[in-house]
Formats: structure tokens, C-alpha cells, sequence
């Protein structure tokens, strides 16, 4: 297969899937991954762009050989996004794949949302983000991480809700609205 590597050659490699993967469809980590460009050092590890099954997907990596302090926060983001299936594609990106790779590689594989992260210039786009965020709530979780850099906003003006590391379960009202509070301080508001 072709890749246009553009400015990422550095990263581009091919992974090669483990044998073992993790409650995922029949042969989901079994697909060969193209990394094609670095896009963040984030929490647990590098966050690539890439091709997977020739969809555009992002790969949030944890490098396992340095550190699995942060394994935890890749699981806990594969396993809310599983049970916030409903949202995928819709306000949330749609977990395809997660599992170990290389023997030193864990990797949690999601649909790319094509986009940019929110700013604090976009005070007009809060309550579409808000929107977002309360379809997570709806659906019994907190996001557990209101940042702007976690929501993206596409070409329609919608916005997403990424990073689900530090979501958990709740029935908590007050803890819905404060995260909704927390959202409106991201863009100055009180
Ligand atoms: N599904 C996605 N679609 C498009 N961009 C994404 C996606 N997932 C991650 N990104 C990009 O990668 C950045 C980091 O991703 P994310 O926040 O999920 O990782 P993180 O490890 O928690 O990083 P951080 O510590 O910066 O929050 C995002 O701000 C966004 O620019
Ligand atoms: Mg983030």
C-alpha cells in the first residue's frame, strides 16, 4: 500500500500486531496499523495519525518498556468508549481496536475526527461542546477531563468529546454540572 507520509517519515513504521488482543472483533488488532504522522506527546504515551483499514484513525500509544504506570488510563479509555458505543461517529470517536502490538507497545485505535481542538477564541462553539459533553453524561459518565484541547471541532461546526482516560461511571448530578461549569470556564465564563 501507497502512503503519502507527508511530514511524519520519521514516525511512519509499520506495526506488527500481537498475538493476543482484547475483547475486540474477530481479527481487529490483527489488521496492520500505517502510522503516518505524530501528532502529540500525550498523557500516556505518543499520539500518532494513522491508516486502519484504510479508515483515518488516531493511535494513542504507551510505550511499555519505559513505563506501565499510564496501561491503566489506555484500558479505562478502550473500556468507556466501548460502553459509550451509541456516540460513536456522533460525539464521540469510535474505539476500533486496542490491545499490545509490538512487546513493548500498547495501542488504542480510534476513528479520526477531522477537526481541530477547541480554543479559547471559539466562545461561540460552547454550547455545541456542551452538547457533546452532556451526551456522555446522559449515557452515566463523566469525562473526568474538561480541557479545550479534548474537544474538536469539525468542518460543520460540530464538536466532539475525546479522551476518555480518566472518564468514570456516575449518577451524579452536581458532578455532571460542574464538569458543564468547568466546560464554560474553559472559555473564560463564569
Ligand atoms: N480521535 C481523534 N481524532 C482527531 N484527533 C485526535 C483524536 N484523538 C486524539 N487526537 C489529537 O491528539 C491530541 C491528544 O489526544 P488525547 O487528548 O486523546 O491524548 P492524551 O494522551 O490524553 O493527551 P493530552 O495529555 O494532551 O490530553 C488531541 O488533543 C487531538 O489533537
Ligand atoms: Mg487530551
Amino acid at each position: 500500500m501507497e502512503i503519502d507520509h507527508g511530514g511524519g517519515t520519521e514516525y511512519a513504521e509499520r506495526l506488527h500486531p500481537a498475538e493476543r488482543s482484547h475483547g475486540l472483533e474477530q481479527g481487529g488488532l490483527r489488521e496492520d496499523v500505517w502510522l503516518t504522522e505524530f501528532v502529540t506527546d500525550g498523557f500516556a504515551g505518543a499520539v500518532f495519525r494513522g491508516l486502519f483499514g484504510g479508515k483515518a484513525v488516531a493511535v494513542k500509544t504507551l510505550d511499555m518498556s519505559r513505563s506501565t504506570s499510564r496501561l491503566g488510563y489506555l484500558l479505562n479509555e478502550a473500556t468507556v468508549l466501548m460502553e459509550l458505543s451509541p456516540l460513536w461517529d456522533v460525539t464521540v470517536p469510535r474505539l476500533l481496536a486496542y490491545g499490545p502490538y509490538t512487546d513493548s507497545t500498547y495501542a488504542v485505535i480510534l476513528s479520526w475526527i477531522e477537526g481541530r481542538p477547541l480554543m479559547v477564541h471559539d466562545k461561540g462553539l460552547l454550547r455545541s461542546a456542551a452538547e457533546a459533553l452532556r451526551s456522555v453524561h446522559r449515557r452515566g459518565y463523566l469525562h473526568g477531563d474538561v480541557r479545550l484541547s479534548n474537544f474538536i471541532v469539525d468542518g460543520q461546526n460540530k464538536v466532539s468529546c475525546i479522551d476518555f482516560g480518566f472518564a468514570q461511571k456516575s449518577l451524579d448530578d452536581q458532578a455532571f454540572r460542574k464538569e458543564e461549569r468547568q466546560l464554560k470556564a474553559c472559555f473564560g465564563k463564569e
